[in-house]
């Protein structure tokens, strides 16, 4: 019943590799239904199942609510004999995920000033839960109080779970639900070190009580972070309620856990699932977090999840099941300029969010490139990356040093250059970094600069080592700037599309601020990170595609609190028709990687604009039977269908949808073989649902792609009610383009519904690939 290929070539790798005693979490599902009646519980019959194959196995966690099973730690022998089970439907070898590492609010139009406002509409998000499944949360911090909160929410069903320095009392009426699962990550890297971090929801490192605060921290004035940023602090929904799902540890976030944490989200009650967590890229039904989402989707629940810091190359995005929000990171209009200044004059442009003793005003220092060899003779070494232990105290003693920007933490070069007596870091870009720039709260005075002015530096440094005119530089820190133009701009690590799984379907959705966000911290870790660091802050500055999710998941709990009877899918539709793609000079949005125009790959269908996404007009809604007729038309078979809904699956009324296009989605996605053919054409049939006022009339405006012909038919759409569903047809014709075998051409427009007062507007993007050969 469960033999699957994947599981099959995993098995047999780890006989081949490993000795067969080594064992491996799996996550097991099985029919629900087919529990004998001698078990009084589901939990005592899976305790047998595992018995059957196991003396030594003892189960991980059971699961009910988004998924029927449990996990447990196998040997492949014992994995073999329980697929053989014949109520075991499949088992997934589980991953281990990681977390994707203010003046938001009103760079997005939120504002209290307008009673007319969103916020005011929905009394700020008030009886709305959001579940956040992260690292944990530092309840004290000021963004998380109760005042003036009403009671909590009766449909609430969670707990506030105990534990290590977090007695029960730590929740309050903001905070009213705290879990942790840690039997996954402990089943694979032995107990936890309880001196290093909580057994208990409380946060050891940061990050989810950044998210946290970001979709729904209070009003805390004045914040700040070591000076900078100055101002109010608030999330998206500053009265919507938090429950907390401590899923990720020191050793990463592990599947088995992930999984727990939505069953109890869902179970619970939330409205919300808020997920900073790296995807992975497989087909859905091997893919521990898009089977969690489906369930919590059919559920009700809303499911953002973070795109991921891939990019800026292309086919990079990931979380991408199309009944998720996947949200990539876009910048503010706030900066936090650092510039080098170079002994010959030149100023090279920087940030950084250093906030110490600075370098002496008006004095230059004597720069390195760590990148050089430290030695002379050719006996000595070079790690431009200042890895921990690379540098030399003789070569770095009193300069600034220039490091390379590569994938190890920031902050921590910075640590490696202060240890080592550097008084200065400039953290340089290379070519694969493009010009994407990331403030940070380094431990000494230190800037970041792009791949061009890194060049300069370098280039600069090579051409005076004569010890006659040595290289000289110095930082001068400038502070917080507001009003920085053009902004929004696509963040260099924001991935990308296309989609690698499902390229029907654009992804990411929509862009959200991910780029230097103020938010809560704790007080456990300073804000640079790095162990050594004893500052202590309560809000820290951080940018990643993790602090744009819940930027997304605020707002939905805003969307929901404003329009409770609207699906997860009605909402993102609002969210995406209502999206910007023009800056804050009325021009395209540009890529922050190379200062290009950006597309739809990058932004998807847009920035979110929160007050026109209360009141799109139309939506596109997608029901559970929707997402089947998808899974068939993408030739998943019933069986894999099954893993995904838990339910038998119909793939006869898939045949009515046509192709895996014809998913009810805001945004149009063709993808053309080429093989030799002249014309190409494709359609999509769509059903838009009048949400906004009775006797309206909406009429198309189409953008086609440059070259083709789209028509949309009929292009008037007639509503009498509200609630009213009418449908329409989009035909695509091309002919095809002059590629060499294995390129690609991509070519985009949108298709605008308007009334006079609501304007919905979709991307429609093109592919036309030249098959290999
Ligand atoms: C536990 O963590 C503490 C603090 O980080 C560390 O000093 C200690 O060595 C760790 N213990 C073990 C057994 O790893
Ligand atoms: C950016 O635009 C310039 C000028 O149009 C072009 O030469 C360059 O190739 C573009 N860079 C990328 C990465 O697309
Ligand atoms: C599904 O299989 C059919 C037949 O092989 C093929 O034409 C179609 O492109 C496939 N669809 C997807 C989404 O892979």
């Amino acid at each position: 019943m469960a033999s699957i290929l994947h599981l099959l070539l995993f098995l047999s790798l780890l006989s081949t590799q490993t000795c067969s005693s080594k064992t491996t979490t799996f996550i097991i599902q099985v029919r629900r239904e087919a529990k004998p009646s001698v078990f009084q519980t589901h939990k005592h019959w899976y305790q047998s199942s595992l018995s059957s194959v196991s003396t030594t196995a003892s189960l991980i966690h059971t699961y009910d609510t988004v998924f029927h099973g449990f996990s447990a730690k196998l040997t492949s022998d014992e994995a073999r004999k329980m697929e053989k089970l014949s109520h075991v439907v499949t088992m997934i070898p589980e991953r281990v995920r990681k977390p994707d590492t203010t003046r938001s609010p009103q760079f997005l139009g939120l504002t209290t000033a307008d009673p007319t406002g969103l916020l005011h509409e929905t009394d700020f998000g008030s009886d709305l839960v959001i579940g956040v499944i992260d690292t944990g949360i530092w309840p004290e911090r000021q963004s998380f109080n109760d005042r003036d909160l009403g009671p909590v929410p009766a449909k609430w069903k969670g707990q506030c779970v105990a534990g290590e320095d977090f007695p029960a009392t730590s929740c309050n009426r903001k905070i009213i639900g705290a879990r942790y699962f840690s039997a996954g990550y402990e089943a694979t890297n032995g107990k936890m070190n309880e001196t290093a971090e909580y057994r208990s929801p409380r946060d050891s490192d940061g990050h989810g009580t950044h998210t946290a605060s970001i979709a729904a921290g209070r009003y805390v004035s004045p914040a700040s972070t070591l000076g900078y940023a100055k101002g109010v602090a608030a999330g998206m929904a500053p009265k919507a309620r938090l429950a907390v799902y401590k899923v990720c540890w020191s050793g990463g976030c592990f599947e088995s856990d992930i999984l727990a944490a939505f069953d109890a989200a869902v179970a619970d009650g939330v409205d919300v699932a808020s997920l900073s967590v790296g995807g992975v890229v497989v087909p859905y039904h091997l893919d521990v977090i898009a089977i969690a989402a489906f369930g919590a989707a059919s559920a009700g629940v809303f499911v953002s999840a973070s795109a991921g810091n891939g990019g800026p190359g292309g086919l990079t995005v990931t979380n991408v099941a199309p009944w998720v929000t996947t949200v990539g990171a876009g910048t503010i209009d706030r900066d936090f300029p650092a510039d080098v200044k170079l002994g010959n004059g030149r100023i090279v442009p920087g940030v950084s969010i250093y906030g110490g003793p600075g370098l002496t005003p008006g004095r230059m220092y004597p720069i390195v490139y760590a990148g050089v060899e430290q030695f002379g003779g050719g006996d000595g070494y070079s790690s431009s990356l200042c890895l921990e232990g690379s540098l030399d105290p003789k070569f770095v003693k009193g300069k600034i040093v220039v490091c390379d920007r590569g994938i190890n933490s920031r902050a921590a070069k910075g640590e490696e250059v202060k240890k080592n007596g550097g008084v200065g870091m400039i953290l340089a870009n290379g070519v694969f970094d493009g010009e994407g720039l990331v403030a940070d709260c380094h431990v000494l005075p230190a800037t970041a600069v792009g791949a061009t002015g890194g060049d300069e530096i370098r280039r600069y440094i090579g051409n005076t080592r004569s010890p006659a005119a040595a290289a000289t530089a110095t930082i001068v820190f400038k502070g917080t700037r507001l009003g920085v133009r053009p902004a929004p701009v696509v963040a260099s690590f924001s991935a990308r599309g296309p989609n690698p799984v499902s390229p029907e379907i654009l992804k990411p959705d929509v862009i959200a601020p991910g780029l230097n966000i103020l938010a809560a911290w704790p007080d456990h870790v300073g804000p640079s990170g790095v162990p050594s660091d004893g500052r202590r802050t309560e809000f820290n500055i951080l940018s990643g595609t993790s602090m744009a999710c819940p930027h997304v998941s605020g707002l939905a709990a805003l969307l929901k609190a404003a329009h409770p009877d609207w699906s997860p899918a009605a909402i993102r539709s609002a969210l995406m028709t209502t999206a910007y793609t023009v800056d804050n000079r009325g021009h395209p949005m540009l890529d922050e990687s190379t200062g290009n125009v950006s597309s739809v790959f990058d932004y998807g269908a847009g920035h979110v604009h929160p007050e026109k996404a209360m009141n799109p007009g139309l939506v596109y809604d997608i029901s559970s039977s929707d997402y089947v007729n998808f899974l068939c038309n993408s030739n998943y078979t019933t069986r894999t269908i099954h893993v995904i809904t838990r339910k038998s699956a119909d793939c006869s009324g898939a045949k009515r949808a046509g192709h895996s296009g014809n998913l009810n989605y805001p945004s149009f996605s063709a993808v053309f073989q080429q093989y030799g053919k002249r014309r190409m054409s494709t359609h999509f049939i769509r059903t838009v649902s009048n949400v906004g006022d009775p006797n309206s009339v909406y009429k198309v405006t189409v953008r086609p792609p440059g070259g083709m012909v789209v028509t949309v038919k009929p292009e008037t759409l007639t509503f009498k009610r509200v609630g009213q569903k009418l449908n329409f047809l989009v035909r695509v014709q091309t002919r095809a383009v002059k590629l060499s075998p294995g390129g690609s051409s991509v070519k985009s427009g949108s298709i605008v519904w308007s009334d006079g007062k609501h304007t919905v507007t979709s991307p429609l993007v093109v592919t036309m690939q030249q098959p290999l050969e």
